[in-house]
């Protein structure tokens, strides 16, 4: 209660006239701003008592919600819903004691409506006194949000299209200057030569082989992952990845400075694609110290996130480069498909991980994975911790 409302009633045995008038008139200006806010509001109210009767219902509920009769007030919200899905939910709802938010409904078909509840418990002195329910249309919010991926995924597709279309313009070309090649060798003779027409070929089949390999990695990099993640630990994916490799880092002179968590923790994780997203990782920083050089592989836990960082000694990317490293088919190497970052950026995204670069060119380049470790894990860790 308002305090002055509270020091009011207190004193309203020797209040006279004017004064009981003047505090009326005070609650009902009170009460009328109230309802101003309420029906100014574009989102939606209802305020239910403790027996789920409707106490108080704007302007904006009315036309959102589908209720089954004009009169509100008082009658029992059970009743007065139209819809069965948004009936249920509240019935189920109402009397819990947490808050439940943003729960989404879709209404009406031809023109559907998106609705987003949110329901709140009414506390009066440290009880509930009923529910206040929140509704929001997200119709527009929604359909915004909709266009905005596709017109993501259409970019996104329409870079990796031109960047196929750009690959397999060398292997076609050389293609056909093969074939024209072995045709002018055969036109006009009766014997050809065919250690010359072997060689045309063998180049030809290089170039198909070429062809396939662009394809291939094009498909695997549109096509959705479908990983199947289950609990693992991240640091033993690493140190076997390190193990793997060792002959070829050491074959590079690069030294390995490795410093992993003792223990845990696990994350969710499909182990196939995070050896792949690793191993690019790896592979990349090999190729940035042609001379030899330092790899420093480091996993951190840090709050809810699990760390994984790898820094190298090389040549380190321009700020130029950097906003292109991640796009299809964007490499600065002779050999390179420049399709690793790509499917790092992939793989991480199925484990709901992010990444990180820092780098300066002529010093190295750091990357830092992040990947949530679940709340299950994080509970587990502090029980043993209280046990030890
Ligand atoms: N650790 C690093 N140090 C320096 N440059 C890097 C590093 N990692 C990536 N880059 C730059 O980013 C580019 C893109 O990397 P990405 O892994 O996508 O393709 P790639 O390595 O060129 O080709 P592929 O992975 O198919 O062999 C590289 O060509 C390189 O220029
Ligand atoms: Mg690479």
């Amino acid at each position: 209660m308002r305090k002055f409302l509270q020091r009011a009633l207190e004193k309203i045995e020797k209040m006279d006239r004017t004064q009981i008038r003047q505090l009326v008139s005070d609650i009902a200006g009170d009460n009328e701003l109230l309802e101003m806010v309420m029906e100014s509001m574009s989102d939606g109210v209802v305020v239910t008592d403790r027996e789920d009767n409707i106490l108080m219902v704007n302007k904006s509920a009315e036309r959102m919600f589908p209720f089954s009769t004009d009169d509100l007030i008082e009658k029992p919200l059970n009743q007065a819903i139209g819809d069965k899905e948004i009936r249920e939910f509240l019935k189920e709802n109402l009397h819990g004691l947490d808050r439940i938010l943003d729960q989404e409904f879709t209404l009406g078909d031809g023109y559907s409506r998106t609705l987003s509840l949110s329901i709140m418990p009414l506390v009066r002195q440290g009880w509930i006194t009923g529910n206040v329910i929140h509704i929001e249309d997200v119709t527009e919010k929604r359909a915004k949000e909709a266009r905005l991926r596709r017109a993501e995924s259409l970019a996104a597709l329409t870079t990796l299209t031109a960047g196929v279309a750009h690959e397999i313009k060398n292997p076609l070309g050389s293609i056909g200057i093969h074939l024209e090649l072995m045709k002018k060798e055969m036109s006009g003779k009766k014997q050809i030569e065919t250690q010359k027409v072997l060689e045309n070929l063998l180049i030809i089949k290089e170039e198909v082989d070429r062809l396939n390999r662009i394809v291939m990695d094009f498909l695997f990099t549109v096509r959705p992952m479908n990983a199947e993640l289950s609990y693992d630990e991240l640091n033993r994916v690493v140190r076997e990845l390190l193990d793997f490799m060792k002959f070829e880092l050491s074959e590079a002179g690069i030294t390995v400075d490795t410093d992993l968590t003792k223990t845990g923790p696990q994350i969710l994780m499909d182990e196939r694609y995070m050896k792949q997203a690793v191993l690019n990782i790896l592979k990349n920083a090999i190729s940035a110290m042609p001379d030899g050089g330092r790899l420093r592989v480091q996993t951190v836990q840090k709050g809810n996130e699990l760390l994984l960082k790898i820094s190298d000694t090389g040549v380190g990317i321009s700020d130029e480069h950097m906003d292109k490293i991640f796009e299809p088919y964007f490499t600065t190497k002779d050999f390179g498909s420049g399709l690793g970052l790509t499917l790092v950026y992939k793989i991480l995204k199925e484990h709901m991980g992010d990444i990180e670069i820092n780098s300066k060119v002529g010093e190295g380049t750091s990357i830092t994975l992040s990947f949530p470790v679940p709340q299950k894990e994080k509970r587990l860790i502090g029980y043993n911790e209280e046990a030890q």
